[in-house]
């Protein structure tokens, strides 16, 4: 009962994870970029919806119970699964998930209520400062939904290799 439970948070959580945030990288961030400062009222309904909040959300479940599933699976024998492809497809995958949440919670998620901040704030001249944070948080996220799209082929496959 308790794998099913730790496979559905996993698989359920991580698709939500790995989705939205392809979603947000590769398509809202720079449809937002080209818009302007009108992107930001797009940006303050989405956030006002707790994007920001749900997202880490779903991450951590994935990770927690991945990493639960890790263990599990070794069985005692860390050594011995990642001597295998498939542990080592499992940890590989693993590991830029979990640097791709690092990235995100510590650099790009600043990055961009910041930039939520200064808009709301409507202080006269802050519009490159805004834009400049926005580009950064759309940099970053490229970089987190990289690695994300890496974890995910690497957990599709690793069983089979
Ligand atoms: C982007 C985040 C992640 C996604 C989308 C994801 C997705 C998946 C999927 C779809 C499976 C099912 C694969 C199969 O049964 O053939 C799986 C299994 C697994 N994942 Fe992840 N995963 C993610 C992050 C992680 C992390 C951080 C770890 C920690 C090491 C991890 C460890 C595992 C393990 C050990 C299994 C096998 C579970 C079992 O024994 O049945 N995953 N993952």
């Amino acid at each position: 009962m308790l794998m099913i439970v730790l496979r559905f948070a996993h698989v359920f959580f991580g698709a939500l994870w790995v989705g939205m945030m392809v979603m947000g990288t590769f398509f809202v961030g720079p449809a937002v970029e080209e818009v302007g400062p009108d992107g930001g009222k797009f940006m303050a309904a989405l956030q006002r919806r707790r994007i920001m909040t749900i997202m880490p959300l779903f991450a951590l479940i994935t990770l927690v119970s991945g990493m639960w599933l890790f263990g599990r699976l070794a069985g005692g024998n860390m050594s011995a699964l990642l001597a295998t492809p498939m542990g080592l497809a499992f940890a590989l995958g693993g590991a830029a998930a979990l640097i791709a949440f690092v990235i995100g919670i510590a650099v790009m998620r600043p990055a961009m209520i910041r930039a939520q901040q200064l808009a709301q704030s409507g202080a006269p001249g802050t519009g490159p400062e805004i834009q400049r944070l926005r580009a950064r948080g759309n940099l970053l996220g490229r970089l987190v939904g990289v690695l994300l799209l890496f974890a995910l082929a690497g957990m599709a496959v690793a069983r089979y290799l």
